[in-house]
């Protein structure tokens, strides 16, 4: 199929609505990374979906509204604790797993009996959702398995003929998939994190437990409290490692290295000799959350055999951007 390009415009929200209400997928900016976007009422267009990432089948996905009339389609009961997350954060990067509605088909929530929710801060998502007046289901636009797409082009990369649409706009702000947080259990527990950070979520939740799969492999026969935790992700071709240590330490490694690059902070970029692409500051997590996904992207061009990444620290949204990259090295860290 041809995949139909269209502005971020009004035109361009019409042409999308319409492809959706007849059961077509669309990709659309989100804050965070750029969606593939479906009816969560439509088995038929969530198939599609499936289809054209070749995403596992058992990986449910995120319901995406405009505002708060349209939560009780998509959940069953929404708690305090739910209420005073979505005042802080809503419309914002969070993602909800709550008890699941009924009109939502099973083929978004996979046979549990939860559904994860979240109401997008990006203009043309929540146009796009008012217009097709449907909670949209959306995974991250990208072929599963690869680096979520921060670009339009990066859509363009992995989905180009397999999908209906794809609606051009800027590039995500954030950079990296929404926080996922589980109010389904007692106590509550982050089960993805992203730039909503864990110590943000603790002044609502003091008793938040961190998901052990957050920064860990699960072990043969556990089961991921979130399926999507299960599989290897965000990887570009290049082999990734994952290098804990100081500065110089991380500097000195790469240069005595032969047949890589290395993606570093911006400190560092000067003193390495192999080919390198920068994160941004140690300590600016944002922005090195923004640059991520591009960048592991990139790191294929550069026709070397490995790319050892200079860890980031584990606080805040470094969190995120850690969870993303140890993913992305398959859990092979090396600590100097
Ligand atoms: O920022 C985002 O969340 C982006 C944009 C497009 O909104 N979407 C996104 O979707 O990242 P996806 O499909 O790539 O990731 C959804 C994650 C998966 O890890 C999945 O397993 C988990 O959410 N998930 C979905 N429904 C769940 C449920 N009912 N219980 C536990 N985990 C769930
Ligand atoms: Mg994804």
């Amino acid at each position: 199929m041809d995949t139909l390009r269209l502005k971020d415009n009004k035109e361009g929200i019409i042409a999308a609505a319409e492809i959706l209400k007849a059961d077509g997928i669309v990709g659309i900016p989100t804050e965070t990374v750029y969606g593939l976007a479906a009816s969560a009422y439509s088995s038929q267009a969530i198939s599609k979906v499936f289809t054209a990432k070749g995403r596992p089948q058992d990986n449910p996905l995120i319901v995406h509204i405009s505002d708060m009339d349209m939560l009780s389609d998509v959940v069953s009961e929404f708690s305090p604790t739910a209420k005073e997350l979505a005042k802080r954060f809503w419309p914002g990067p969070l993602t909800m797993v709550l008890p699941k509605s009924e009109k939502i088909t099973e083929s978004v929530s996979k046979g549990l009996s939860t559904v994860a929710v979240r109401m997008p801060s990006n203009i043309v998502a929540r146009e796009v959702i008012k217009a097709s007046g449907l909670p949209l289901a959306a995974p991250s636009a990208n072929l599963s398995g690869s680096p979520s797409p921060t670009t339009a082009n990066h859509v363009i990369t992995d989905l180009d003929g397999k999908i209906d649409a794809l609606i051009f706009s800027s590039d995500c702000e954030v950079g990296l998939e929404s926080t996922v947080v589980s109010l389904a259990v007692d106590p509550p527990r982050l089960l993805r994190p992203g730039f909503i950070t864990a110590e943000q979520l603790k002044e609502v939740i003091p008793n938040l437990v961190i998901d052990k799969a957050v920064l860990q492999e699960l072990g043969k026969g556990e089961k991921a409290a979130s399926p999507g935790m299960m599989y290897k992700h965000y990887s570009p071709k290049t082999e990734v490692f994952l290098v804990e240590a100081e500065n110089d330490v991380f500097v000195s490694f790469v240069n005595s290295n032969n047949n890589c690059a290395a993606i570093c902070f911006s400190e560092e970029q000067e003193k390495i000799t192999v080919p390198v692409l920068s994160l941004g500051q140690k300590e600016s997590a944002e922005n090195q959350a923004k640059n991520l996904f591009a960048l592991l992207r990139q790191s294929d061009t550069l026709n070397v055999k490995t790319v050892y990444v200079h860890a980031p620290k584990k606080d805040g949204v470094g969190l995120a951007v850690y969870n993303r990259l140890i993913r992305a090295a398959g859990f092979k860290v090396i600590k100097l």
